[in-house]
């Protein structure tokens, strides 16, 4: 069987004839981009994605129970003294590294571009977020007299534009040799019949994977080998969109280093049983978080004797991971959960159609299903006003608005 042969099997075998009637339209180069397309896609692994829609989402049949956490506020001086030194002894010595998830498309913010290039309008001047990343960065540095190599997630689609951005502001400052960008992975949208879109570029129309794949794509771009080399001992993996996020934060680190784990997070106390964040809980004796897509109304609002929620420790995007956790996370397959969202798509008369209303899956891994393959967790309860000033929506709740206040006041009680 010649090599175009396999290739249209394969199509037949998984269902994607529309994609064998495109190959027939397209030119030879755009055909040859299809077909390598379609030798990198693992159609099992779709198509067991695509079953796994079918099924309803399950969290009953486990044992759920809240998780233990420190409270920044509840420790003592020395406690907090010996964290630092802790924590401090492997910033100073190089052995720390951050890494910032900026794959994300921030649809729901409304802006057009990474989102890191969005600009809060702090100080009149206002500031873009990755600038308020490097910023906290290069104070960090500073203080410990040591430059942290910086690794930036993109996606396929902005990984260009978020390059020539931070090219184009000098990296903030920061040292340009101390920030690596790396892409992530993506896989196909499928329509409600398991079958792959089409998207404008006649290619078939792929998506990030969700921040889970940073585990994976830091070891396929060679990041995690590049990490070892410089002698790193523990990440920090932070998102794009918090304004008050603390990339070096050595208490949390020397926490972690003092209860001997793996893994260690920041959270918060959620504000409401409503709010839009993951809740860390023990499910049959591993650390987790529960998304708020996924959290059932009840247990959102359970209360324990004190009147406080069950499950209320938020996840706030802060976690920390040894450099062999991240080795050990990148080589097990995490789940994919399932949002069925709005896509357009090229049809088979090759028209586009912009749907209005959801009409495709998307599949992503979330950082946090890593949890569970370690027996532990440390969590710092940190503060609100502290650590989460999350950008999230246009207006109203974790809107710019919200997240200027919350900048400034912080900044504020620093003076
Ligand atoms: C996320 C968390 C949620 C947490 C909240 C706190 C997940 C799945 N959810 O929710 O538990 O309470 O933040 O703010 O982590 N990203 C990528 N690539 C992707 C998708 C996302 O790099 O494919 C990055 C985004 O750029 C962003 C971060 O991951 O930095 C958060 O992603 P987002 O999808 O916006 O998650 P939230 O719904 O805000």
């Amino acid at each position: 069987m010649d090599k175009n042969e396999e290739v249209i099997q394969l199509l037949k075998t998984y269902n994607q004839e529309h994609i064998i009637n495109l190959l027939d339209r397209l030119d030879e180069k755009e055909k040859e981009a299809v077909i390598e397309q379609v030798n990198k896609i693992d159609f099992h692994q779709i198509m067991e994605l695509y079953q796994n829609t079918k099924k309803e989402i399950e969290i009953k049949e486990n044992k759920i129970e809240s998780i233990k956490y420190l409270d920044k506020e509840k420790l003592t001086k020395n406690e907090i003294d010996e964290f630092n030194r802790l924590g401090e002894e492997i910033i100073v010595s190089g052995m720390y590294a951050v890494v910032t998830m900026a794959g994300g498309q921030g649809t729901r913010l409304g802006h057009t571009g990474p989102k890191g290039t969005f600009k809060l309008d702090v100080y009149g001047k206002g500031k873009y977020l990755f600038e308020i990343l490097a910023e906290n960065l290069k104070e960090a540095n500073k203080k410990y007299n040591t430059i942290i190599p910086w690794y930036i997630m993109t996606s396929k689609e902005n990984n260009d534009e978020t390059q020539e951005f931070l090219e184009k502001n000098n990296y903030f400052g920061y040292d340009k040799d101390s920030v690596m960008l790396f892409e992530q992975g993506e896989l196909p949208l499928l329509d409600t019949e398991g079958k792959m879109l089409i998207g404008k570029d006649l290619k078939i129309k792929e998506a990030s994977d969700g921040n889970g794949g940073v585990f994976s794509s830091l070891r396929l771009t060679g990041m995690l080998a590049d990490m070892k080399e410089r002698g790193i001992k523990w990440v920090f993996i932070g998102g794009v969109d918090n304004a008050i996020l603390k990339m070096a934060d050595v208490t949390l680190l020397g926490m972690a280093i003092n209860e001997h784990v793996q893994i260690a997070s920041k959270s918060v106390v959620k504000a409401n049983p409503q709010e839009r964040v993951g809740v860390f809980c023990k499910m049959n004796g591993h650390p987790k978080v529960i998304e708020y897509s996924e959290l059932p109304e009840k247990m959102a609002e359970e209360v324990d004797n004190n009147g406080e929620l069950k499950y209320g420790e938020s996840h706030i995007m802060c976690n920390l991971f040894t450099i062999d956790a991240i080795e050990k996370i990148s080589k097990e397959p995490l789940i994919y959960h399932s949002a069925f969202k709005k896509n357009s798509y090229i049809d088979e008369d090759g028209k586009e159609v912009i749907p209005n209303e959801p009409n495709s899956y998307k599949f992503e891994a979330f950082i946090f299903d890593s949890f569970e393959l370690f027996d532990d967790i440390a969590i710092l309860r940190g503060k609100r006003e502290d650590d989460f000033a999350p950008v999230k929506n246009k207006e109203g709740v974790d809107s710019p608005k919200t997240a200027k206040e919350l900048y400034e006041k912080f900044w504020e009680r620093q003076k």
